[in-house]
């Protein structure tokens, strides 16, 4: 039996970060997937549908050049040589990730790991020893049992289709729901999506929201909200989506259904209750904010920890568990951003107005039009800075972005809460000119009524 100081099971954004800096950290380090590298979000997540996202960006772009007339025709596109290019952006990306494990030193074991009550894994025959353990292995699809789910595909599916569906109903306007609509929606799909809330993105800053609202409709999308999928039948080679709204039972016959309600901790492989690891309601393991588990020398990150369920928090969640096993202090950021990847996008970071409001702060708030912004004008892009700051310390506490390159510009949102930027401080910075990233200054102003191009 190999005795290795770090075993790391599933090789997402969570594992393989982690195996790479401990790796790089000295660390005899082996991490096993029974899969692909790169986990869901590369192979079948965040990267091949922000692939699409851009295509379909682009073509939105195409045809508002038609529209005034500096494009004389919008042309046409090749769904198959999209498809080509995400499953090529894919590969480099899974194995690029396959090169910094090897040149970090780490071990990659091909396989389905089992974790026992002996703290040995098992994998491909072999068995592997290690002083400290992380879990790492992710979440998978929520399906809910209406009849004919059988008729349905989920994220992974829809970003495996080869041609493109002349119509689609997405069960959730959650963020796999609302990017993939407006993804097909501007690739020429008829899009309905089925939410059974009444709002959508209610945690949101309310004014973006709407904006975001406004546009996924101009896309085309048709967006039911306080509607409950009942089920879903077969109509030739077509599908009925049935649901029921206000109290009545509508449809829509379409060709692809996806189903999108979110997504639940996959922990196959792991003997959870012979190992005596605690879970919550949602069957996450439950860890404290260094990641460790009950069970000492056990860590559990990303996905299967619970917890926002992004790349980004999992990165994160690594650098804590190994900061635990290395002994070394680590600081937790406060902070998450999130982007949803919509056209245009949405990204946030903080708290809201009324989140704010209930922490007990007085929140005041900033905006800034991409309207009055030079960069946006010259890029013909739309959309809204908000900015959250607390009325008596002038902190920043909130920064929500709608509109073109908001998920770049919320880089700036993020180091502006966590750092609880001063008004004084927002002042005293030069921000490069032509920009958007002007825009979130000037939100940041307007929150004391200081904006300079805003009357
Ligand atoms: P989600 O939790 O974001 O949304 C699911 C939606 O489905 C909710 O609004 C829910 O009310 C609705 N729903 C549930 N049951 C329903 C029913 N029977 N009928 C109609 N609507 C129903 O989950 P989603 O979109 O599947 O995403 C899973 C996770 O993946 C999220 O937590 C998200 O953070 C992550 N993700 C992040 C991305 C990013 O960072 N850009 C991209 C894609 C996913």
């Amino acid at each position: 039996m190999e005795k290795f100081d770090l075993l790391v099971i599933g090789g997402g954004p969570g594992g393989y970060s982690a195996a790479i800096a401990a790796g790089k950290a000295g660390l005899k380090v082996a991490l096993f997937e029974a899969d692909r590298l790169g986990g869901t979000c590369l192979n079948v997540g965040c990267i091949p549908t922000k692939y699409l996202v851009d295509k379909a960006k682009t073509m939105e772009k195409v045809r508002a050049l038609v529209k005034s007339g500096i494009f004389r025709d919008p042309g046409s596109f090749s769904f198959r040589e999209i498809v080509k290019g995400k499953d090529g952006a894919v590969e480099k990306l899974v194995s690029g990730v396959s090169t910094l494990l090897k040149r970090a030193g780490v071990r990659v074991v091909k396989g389905l790991a089992e974790l026992g009550a002996d703290r040995v894994v098992r994998c491909g025959g072999e068995e592997y020893t290690g002083e400290n353990v992380i879990i790492a292995t992710g979440s998978e699809p929520v399906w809910i049992p209406i009849p004919g789910k059988e008729l349905c595909i989920d994220s992974t599916g829809v970003l495996s289709l080869e041609s493109l569906p002349e119509s689609m109903t997405v069960i959730g306007g959650g963020v796999i729901g609302l990017e993939i609509a407006c993804a097909f929606a501007a690739f020429g799909t008829e899009v309905t999506v089925v939410e059974m809330l009444p709002a959508l993105m209610a945690r949101e800053q309310k004014e973006a929201v709407r904006y975001l609202l406004m546009q996924i409709k101009k896309l085309g999308v048709n967006v039911k909200t306080d509607a409950k999928m009942l089920r879903v039948e077969a109509d030739g080679a077509y599908k009925k989506a049935v649901y029921e709204f206000k109290g009545r039972e509508e449809s829509v016959r379409c060709e692809q259904v996806l189903m999108a309600v979110g997504r639940k901790p996959r922990l196959t492989g792991i003997d959870v209750k012979a190992l005596g690891l605690e879970t919550d309601r949602k069957g996450c393991i439950v860890t404290d904010d260094r990641q460790r588990t009950c069970v000492p020398g056990v860590y559990a990150i990303g996905d299967a920890a619970g917890g926002p369920q992004l790349a980004h928090e999992a990165y994160a969640e690594g650098e804590a568990a190994l900061a635990s096993i290395l002994g070394k202090e680590f600081s937790r950021p406060k902070y998450v951003p999130a982007c949803t990847y919509t056209i245009p996008c949405f990204a946030s970071v903080g708290l809201t107005t009324e989140a704010a409001a209930e922490k007990g702060f007085e929140p005041v708030m900033g905006s800034f039009s991409y309207a009055a912004n030079g960069m946006a004008l010259a890029e013909d892009a739309g959309g809204f800075v908000y900015v959250v700051a607390d009325k008596a310390t002038t902190k920043t506490i909130g920064v929500t972005i709608v509109g073109e390159g908001a998920s770049e510009l919320i880089a700036f949102g993020a180091m502006a809460v966590e750092h609880e930027l001063t008004l004084g401080e927002w002042e005293s910075m030069i921000v490069a000119h032509p920009t958007l990233s002007e825009m979130v200054k000037e939100a940041a102003l307007d929150a004391f009524g200081k904006a300079v191009h805003k009357a």
